[in-house]
């Protein structure tokens, strides 16, 4: 098994197309592991793993614990509302904090955008990103990849279509410039109010009409409407967004028969998805959860230099 050139996975630009293919690799057989009646692996004995979610999260955070207790790697929850951080305690200074643990990694959700670039100056460990603001989600785009290359076999000429709110959007962020990099055609699509300043920059096609373009595409992955980062408000209501962008019964039939649906999660049921759509058998929402715990595993594994134990060969 290789190595990965970097420390840390601060953004998915710290990964090479290369690198992105020993992450799905190794996932895979972390997935394999994974199936088994005992999922527990001595790989990272001793190292010590500290989760700082200081912004809410379901599925990022029960995933990276799990990984990190399946490899056997001492792990540590710290959520703001039980850390220091509502006594008013720096980002900086809570890194400093934990370098004199001496933790190895430490994966960080935080409200604030360059959030891990902050602790990789002020750590020795390796810091994996976990959500950082408006900016990016780069494992979110790892699992999401390894369940395309799991369902389509690999990228190359996919095309999908990004529905929703991408200006606000880190998934957006990490996943369509991943999508780009591994040959896939990407689509945008979004009232103007939900698209950045300058939508040509991101390098996707750009439509306004889901209706139009949900008969070419392979992957309809639909955004969450994220309400506590919408401001001024961009959306006349969420009734409107539904009947404009929403997936529901009517929508499923204008798409071809091999497509699939994607989601991050949480889903708002009625607003991006009808409850239809939410359950439909395409929809590969709880196979990306899944796919979250094997690409955590194997991020975890690469980062740290687990010992090979030949389980992940
Ligand atoms: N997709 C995602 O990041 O979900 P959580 O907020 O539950 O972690």
């Amino acid at each position: 098994m290789g190595a990965l050139a970097t420390r840390h996975v601060l953004g998915i630009q710290d990964l090479s197309a290369e690198e992105i293919g020993l992450v799905l690799d190794t996932a895979q057989s972390f997935k394999e592991v994974n199936e088994r009646t005992i999922k527990k692996l001595p790989t990272l004995r001793g190292r010590t793993i500290i989760n700082l979610f200081l912004e809410p999260s379901t599925r990022t955070r029960t995933s990276f614990e799990i990984a990190a207790k399946r490899l056997s790697a001492d792990s540590v929850n710290m959520s703001g509302s039980a850390s220091a951080t509502v006594k008013g305690e720096s980002l900086v200074d809570t890194a400093k904090t934990l370098d004199a643990m001496n933790a190895d990694l430490v994966v960080i959700r935080h409200t604030m955008a360059g959030s891990p670039q902050i602790l990789a100056r002020h750590m020795r460990a390796s810091i994996i990103n976990g959500g950082d603001g408006k900016h990016q989600h780069p494992t979110q785009a790892l699992l999401d990849l390894f369940t395309l290359r799991e369902h389509f076999g690999g990228f190359e000429g996919l095309r999908v279509g990004m529905v929703g709110d991408i200006a606000h959007s880190r998934v957006a962020g990490s996943l369509l410039p991943a999508l780009s990099m591994l040959g896939a055609q990407t689509t945008v699509v979004a009232p103007p109010t939900l698209l950045p300043a300058r939508p040509e920059a991101l390098g996707t096609r750009v439509s306004y009409s889901l209706d139009e373009v949900l008969p070419e595409l392979d992957v309809v992955y639909l955004l969450r409407v994220q309400q506590e980062r919408l401001e001024g408000a961009p959306l006349p209501s969420l009734r409107e967004y539904a009947l404009l962008f929403g997936l529901d019964l009517a929508r499923l039939a204008l798409m071809h028969r091999d497509a699939i649906i994607m989601h991050p999660g949480p889903i708002n049921r009625g607003v991006e998805l009808s409850s239809e759509a939410a359950d439909a058998a395409n929809n590969l929402l709880l196979s990306q959860v899944t796919a979250g715990v094997a690409v955590r595993m194997a991020l975890l594994y690469l980062l740290l230099g687990g010992e090979d134990d030949g389980a992940a060969a």
